[in-house]
């Protein structure tokens, strides 16, 4: 058996990693890029970005892996979810990707949220939020008419890249879940939501499991990325439940909470039972049959990444670590805000906006990092209320993405969430679940817990709470929330 490759196609950089058959990783390779802001709440990508990340990425993964191109059996994707790719007939991007970070179709959202109010929650398990594909196609239906005529088929930001290795216009139900035009409960695409909101349903690509081949490597992209045209292409998922995938999640009852780009807390479920309130997600998993809980914050890796770019210029991550440890927990007094593109869980505004509140001259910078650490874990707190408040029982947290690299924002996350948080032994979650799942579809591997069980290891010691600090941190969460209820109006 050959050997497997993953590719994460972030938001912030693409991951493309290695693994051998037996499930050692011989190589990650990973190349960053941005998004562009084109106006206050945009946020877009251009395609081929990705793409010639993705080639650079995966020859220099083989390289470094010690393998020639030809020993890649199978490739599969993890992919950022909710974007926007449309495409024409032949397969051109009709515009840039509106991305999942995107707020430009606040009002599409407002006017759908008003004309179809809870029965939302019976055509997808979800409410509508910008960002979202269905929100951004309607947005470009009333406001690029040129360009959804153009549209033959909407993508998500992996399947297009998939889209150039083989030719094939589909998707996966996991990425399809995002788009918030799918029936969740039922596996397919909700007609009659897109037939209520005048969108054509034939631009909605065909569906299929995320462990099925989409196809052989198409000679040109096989050439564009040094491997060989009978490798595998096998669809892949939404990052969510690739990066679960990678910690070993396949059963109700483990959560994982990922401080990344954006943060999310996840966990599995047996039915697709749906937040009455519509403040969180219900998304579909690997298998027909599961489901899985998501409360998602927009800005988590990304407020530290604006501090860092925008506000404490020259200072690396390293550093600001090392201020912000010297700051006593609760910042002395100051509170932020997350909310710089906008909120999903639990608020869906994209018109909320970020903060600093309780600004005094003792702040320095160490306090701006260390208020901004604690707000993201806040929102993330606010995700676990709406999962406790539904019911589904965690009993073991593991932390993914970016932020559980920082021994500091683990320790945060155990205190202010009040739960002991556990660590994948793994590092790139997202991409090795992308190789694991392509290792399933070609029979690589017979299942997906038998994949996990050999590859996948978890730190036995948790970070603990330490009960000071958690009582203190509850009474931060009050303040938190509270800034936001009253100044909601304002914002
Ligand atoms: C989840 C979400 C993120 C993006 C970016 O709702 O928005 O997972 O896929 O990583």
């Amino acid at each position: 058996m050959r050997a497997l490759m993953g590719i994460d196609v972030g938001t912030s950089s693409v991951r493309s990693l290695i693994l051998d058959p037996r499930g050692r990783i011989l190589s990650v390779c990973r190349e960053e890029y941005r998004f562009d802001i084109p106006e206050i709440g945009w946020a877009e990508q251009d395609p081929e970005v990705w793409w010639h990340a993705v080639c650079r990425t995966a020859r220099r993964a083989v390289g470094q892996a010690g393998l020639g191109g030809g020993e890649i059996g199978a490739v599969g994707f993890s992919g950022q979810m909710h974007g926007l790719v449309p495409v024409t007939r032949s397969g051109e991007p009709v515009r840039r990707a509106i991305i999942w970070c995107d707020q430009r179709s606040a009002e599409q959202v407002r006017a759908i949220r008003e004309s179809l109010g809870a029965a939302l929650g019976r055509y997808t398990c979800n409410t509508v939020n910008t960002g979202s594909l269905v929100a951004s196609l309607k947005w470009m239906q009333e406001n690029e008419r040129e360009n959804y005529a153009r549209t033959f088929a909407v993508l998500l930001p992996k399947d297009y890249v998939r889209f150039r290795m083989t030719g094939r216009i589909s998707t996966d139900w996991t990425d399809a879940a995002g788009t918030l035009a799918f029936d969740v409960a039922r596996g397919c695409w909700s007609e009659e939501f897109l037939g209520r909101l005048g969108l054509h349903v034939e631009l909605f690509p065909e569906v299929l499991a995320p462990s099925d081949v989409a196809g052989p490597l198409a000679p040109a992209a096989a050439e564009a990325m040094g491997l060989s045209t009978d490798c595998l292409v096998v669809h892949g998922g939404a990052d969510q439940v690739m990066q679960a995938l990678g910690n070993g999640i396949l059963e109700p009852g483990v959560a994982s909470v990922t401080i990344g780009t954006g943060g999310q807390v996840l966990s599995l479920l047996t039915e697709p039972r749906y937040d009455p309130g519509l403040s969180s997600h219900t998304f579909n998993y690997l298998a027909r049959g599961q489901w899985y809980f998501m409360g998602a914050t927009l800005c988590a890796g990304l407020s530290l990444r604006w501090l860092r770019d925008h506000v404490l210029s020259g200072l690396s991550y390293g550093d600001m670590a090392a201020l912000a440890a010297e700051v006593p927990p609760g910042s002395e007094g100051l509170v932020y805000l997350p909310y710089l593109l906008g909120e999903r869980t639990p608020h869906m505004d994209p018109g909320a906006r970020g903060m600093f509140f309780g600004l005094s001259m003792k702040h320095e910078r160490g306090h701006l990092i260390r208020a901004a650490m604690e707000g993201v874990v806040y929102s993330l707190k606010e995700c676990f209320a709406v999962l406790e408040a539904l019911g589904i029982r965690v009993r073991e947290v593991v932390a993914s993405g970016g932020g559980s690299r920082s021994p500091l924002w683990l320790q945060l996350q155990a205190d202010i969430l009040n739960k002991e948080i556990y660590l994948s032994d793994m590092s790139e979650q997202a991409s090795l679940g992308a190789a694991i799942n392509a290792g399933v579809g070609v029979g690589c591997f017979d299942s997906y817990s038998s994949a996990c069980r050999g590859i996948v290891t978890r730190s036995p010691n948790p970070y603990v709470p330490d009960p000071e600090n958690a009582a203190r941190y509850g009474e931060g969460f009050e303040r938190y929330k509270a800034l936001y209820r009253n100044t909601r109006e304002l914002m």
